[in-house]
């Protein structure tokens, strides 16, 4: 038995649109999502925005039901038994809301200990110790209305383990966060899941997922169009190479030109300070180096270089493709 399993699951919002809001409109969130996550995994949901990633989540923790499909948490069906799921998960959305602001950080949690049903002679301890694991002992007696949007995220992933639940849902947790504070965080993650935890993970953040994922799904449009390690959706993906040329002023019509060359996957370009770096997504064997400079004529062109694909490379393709 799968710990977290998601079997063809649908959800469509009807939402009002239009001027007096008299336009009913339905919106297919998430169009027939399946997949598994074992025991002790991390488990990354990828996608862009809108995708359905939320949407997911909110019905694998009860929030919200299905329209159709099915899923279950540690054999606990999500809407037959929704109680019983609730006591196995905890969830952390990214965010700031849900703390009670002239509360300080220990009366919250407390709060939410007495709420989430944590007997009262383990509270103190598990309070402690979750201070500790976030990194908030020594400012636990300030109010939450004076915390930075990092504390207060991680006061909400403090509060999501409150109850020690063995599911955890993360919806991008790091968002928001400094990157020193963004990197504690992703080392807190590993500690979690180095405890045994089951860990469903969401972020926009590629080296982050990449970093901490076992196994990964790409969403698209409510659909899933890729599953794997990190290792193999880049192999998948790409198999190849990615070349980094440099350049200045560069027209649509060459990017076009490189983009319909053979052996090339995808071409975009990402602006880096002063300079433009067109990014060419290499086919398996494929050469096209000449080619590439050959689209480029009359375009100032700085350093060209040749990389390993990254896992971002490999889901801007997954994402862009058709
Ligand atoms: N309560 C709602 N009412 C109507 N439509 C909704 C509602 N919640 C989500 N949607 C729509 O469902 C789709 C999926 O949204 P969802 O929040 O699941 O995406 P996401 O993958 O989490 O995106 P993001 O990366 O931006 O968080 C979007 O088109 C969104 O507009
Ligand atoms: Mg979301």
């Amino acid at each position: 038995m799968s710990v977290i399993e998601a079997r063809d699951l649908r959800r469509s919002y009807r939402t009002r649109t239009g001027l007096w809001k008299r336009e009913k409109k339905v919106v297919e969130a998430v169009r027939g999502v399946s997949f598994a996550v074992e025991q002790g995994e991390l488990f990354g949901l990828l996608g862009p925005n809108a995708a359905g990633k939320t949407t997911t989540i909110k019905m694998l923790i009860t929030l919200l039901l299905p329209t159709s499909g099915s899923a279950s948490v540690l054999g606990h069906d999500v809407v037959d038994d929704a109680r019983e799921v609730r006591r196995h998960i905890g969830y952390v959305f990214g965010g700031d809301r849900g703390l009670y602001e002239r509360l300080n950080a220990l009366d919250n949690l407390r709060y939410f200990a007495e709420l989430y049903g944590v007997p009262a002679r383990e509270q103190k301890q598990r309070i402690g110790a979750l201070l500790e694991l976030v990194g908030l002992t020594g400012r636990e007696k300030e109010r939450t209305e004076g915390f930075s949007r990092g504390m207060r995220q991680r006061l909400h992933i403090a509060r999501g383990l409150l109850h020690d639940p063995e599911v955890l849902f993360l919806d991008e947790p790091t968002i928001g966060i400094d990157p020193v504070g963004a990197r504690e965080l992703r080392a807190t993650i590993g500690t979690l899941k180095g405890q045994g935890k089951t860990i469903l993970l969401t972020t926009h953040y590629m080296f982050e997922a990449d970093e901490l994922c076992d196994r990964i799904a790409v969403i698209r449009a409510g659909e899933l169009v890729a599953e794997g390690t990190p290792a193999t959706l880049k192999q998948r993906v790409t198999g190849g190479h990615v070349m980094e040329v440099e350049t200045f002023g560069m027209p649509e019509s060459a990017v076009a030109a490189v983009r319909s060359l053979a052996g090339v996957s995808t071409a975009a370009v990402e602006e880096r300070g002063q300079a433009q770096v067109l990014l060419v997504q290499v086919g398996p064997g494929a050469e096209v180096t000449s080619a590439v400079l050959g689209c480029l004529g009359g375009v100032n062109v700085g350093r060209v270089s040749s990389r390993e694909p990254t896992l971002e490379d490999a889901y801007v393709e997954l994402v862009s493709g058709q």
